[in-house]
């Protein structure tokens, strides 16, 4: 009795340093991050941010001070104030440093290392994307507090000493928005860029076109904005994109790192188009302007040369307005058209596309046609076109619609959405490897993942935010971090210390059962 209380003494001392600190790194040490890093460690002490920090960059490098000055405005509520950035070499006490490390290839495009000690934190990479995602990492580090428009306390300026070494496992990580059933502004648009940039997304897949809207202009066939830009799902007045308001979307995003993906959905799909030019229907039917939800009766004519001229015009138009390498042709639930007709269709659009320097990805079902080299095909529903498309040599981007489409109801009470595909919880969408999803579909053959966002009952930017979150992030992570690193059961955890952070960021997310929201 006399010898075991001193050593229940300290059991208990050293359980309640435990609980210490395990609450310091649940608050704010790598316990916290989404996506999960690759490589981590929690150091001993904190850096404290004040009014002597300073951000250093070690280059003049245009985008490495572009980088410093983003960061500088997303640390401004930290202290209230704007922490200097300069190129000087001065004291290496209190500040944060950026370096552009030419000699560490092994981070590749995307990876960074990510320091904090007492002294200073140090975002090293050898691109600038990698300091891009190295901020979002020094984000999640922060408190919470500091994603809010109007932070009301100062809580703490401390941010936890932690050595981060990161690289993405895929990629190819993305989102899709369709902005054709329903239309979406472009600051909608730029919003959803920086939700899914935060979480390392790097691709945003425009679906452009359906039957209910065409959303881009062409200024070479004005009619498909006109006319077929002029409603949407529920009959309200729809829109589209000027060039210069697209050109200004795509710029916004690629200071983000996003890549835009522009879709344009053919041979099906195609009533808006088809109501602005009739003659590219050659089927004895009579189209008009359409605001209903049915799928698979519009159809492009297949025969016509007038078809790819049309189609020349938009994809050169498209093409200009594109820096990124692909050009989505769709090519999903084509219904109406023959098979034979849907395979020369889709074999004469692919050397248009080339032929304008990008390369194509289309739905799962384009593998019926003839695959060109670097043509991609994006898996969605049909696992003997996926496998059939592996075969030609295609890579394939996973987004099976039973674990990543966005628009499926949580459970049969979601107000919004879907189920014909499932319902999806928050742990069916994280619970799955793109990797051993699909049998004869491995991991050589994955360009990545993406989460499509369909809008036939999606109508504002609360309805976006209430269907992607908390979905994404898991989906984000899922192409991140890669199978092995990954546990339901612990990513449940960080969500759910998460919870606060996307209060902050304003996002009206769904409050799922299945985690313990703190
Ligand atoms: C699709 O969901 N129709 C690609």
């Amino acid at each position: 009795m006399l010898q075991s209380m001193p050593i229940r003494l300290l059991v208990t001392a050293a359980l309640l340093t435990a609980i210490a600190c395990k609450n310091r790194q649940d608050a704010h040490g790598v316990g916290v991050l989404i996506p999960k890093p690759m490589e981590s460690s929690t150091g001993i002490g904190a850096f404290r941010l004040d009014g002597n920090t300073t951000i250093q960059v070690d280059t003049s490098h245009d985008e490495a001070m572009r980088l410093a000055s983003h960061l500088s405005s997303v640390l401004e509520p930290v202290t209230g104030l704007k922490i200097p950035v300069t190129t000087a070499q001065g004291d290496s006490t209190g500040r944060i440093w950026l370096t552009l490390d030419a000699t560490d290839t092994s981070l590749g495009q995307e990876g960074y290392v990510l320091h904090v000690d007492e002294h200073q934190v140090h975002i090293s990479a050898h691109e600038p994307a990698g300091i891009f995602y190295g901020i979002q990492t020094l984000r999640q580090l922060l408190p919470a507090w500091i994603e809010g428009t109007a932070p009301t306390q100062i809580e703490t300026r401390e941010i936890q000493a932690v050595h981060i070494r990161d690289n993405p496992e895929y990629a190819y990580r993305g989102s899709m928005l369709d902005v054709a059933r329903h239309f979406f502004a472009v600051d909608d648009v730029k919003r959803y860029v920086d939700l899914i940039s935060t979480y390392k997304m790097n691709i945003l897949h425009l679906h452009l076109t359906d039957d209910q809207g065409w959303r881009i202009e062409i200024k070479s066939r004005p009619k498909l904005t006109e006319v077929g830009g002029s409603t949407q799902v529920g009959g309200g007045k729809g829109g589209f994109y000027t060039q210069e308001q697209y050109a200004d979307i795509v710029r916004y995003a690629a200071e983000r790192y996003v890549t835009v993906i522009p879709e344009v959905d053919m041979p099906g799909h195609t009533n808006a188009a088809i109501v602005s030019y009739p003659w590219l229907n050659c089927r004895d039917t009579v189209h008009t302007l359409y605001s209903g939800t049915e799928v698979g009766f519009s159809t492009f004519c297949a025969k016509n040369d007038s078809t790819y001229a049309l189609i020349d015009d938009v994809v050169r138009e498209l093409a200009a307005l594109t820096p990124g390498p692909w050009l989505h042709i769709g090519g999903d639930e084509s219904h109406v058209t023959l098979p034979e007709d849907y395979v020369t269709f889709v074999n004469r659009v692919q050397p248009i596309v080339t032929k304008y320097g990008k390369k194509v990805i289309g739905w799962d079902e384009i593998a019926n046609a003839d695959l060109q080299p670097n043509t991609t095909v994006q898996f969605w529903a049909d696992v003997p076109n996926t496998q059939m498309a592996v075969k030609k040599g295609a890579k394939v981007i996973m987004s099976p619609a039973r674990k990543t489409y966005l628009d499926m109801q949580y459970d049969s009470t979601t107000r919004l959405g879907l189920h014909w595909a499932a319902f999806i919880e928050v742990d069916d969408a994280y619970n799955w490897d793109p990797a051993s999803y699909t049998e004869g579909v491995s991991r050589q053959d994955i360009l990545g993942v993406e989460a499509p966002l369909w809008t036939e009952t999606i109508v504002k930017m609360d309805d976006i935010e209430y269907m992607v979150f908390p979905r994404l992030p898991g989906i984000a992570e899922i192409g991140w971090t890669g199978g092995a690193g990954r546990d339901w059961t612990e990513y449940r955890e960080r969500l759910a210390r998460h919870g606060s952070r996307l209060k902050a960021m304003g996002i009206d997310y769904y409050p799922s059962k299945r985690v313990n929201w703190k």
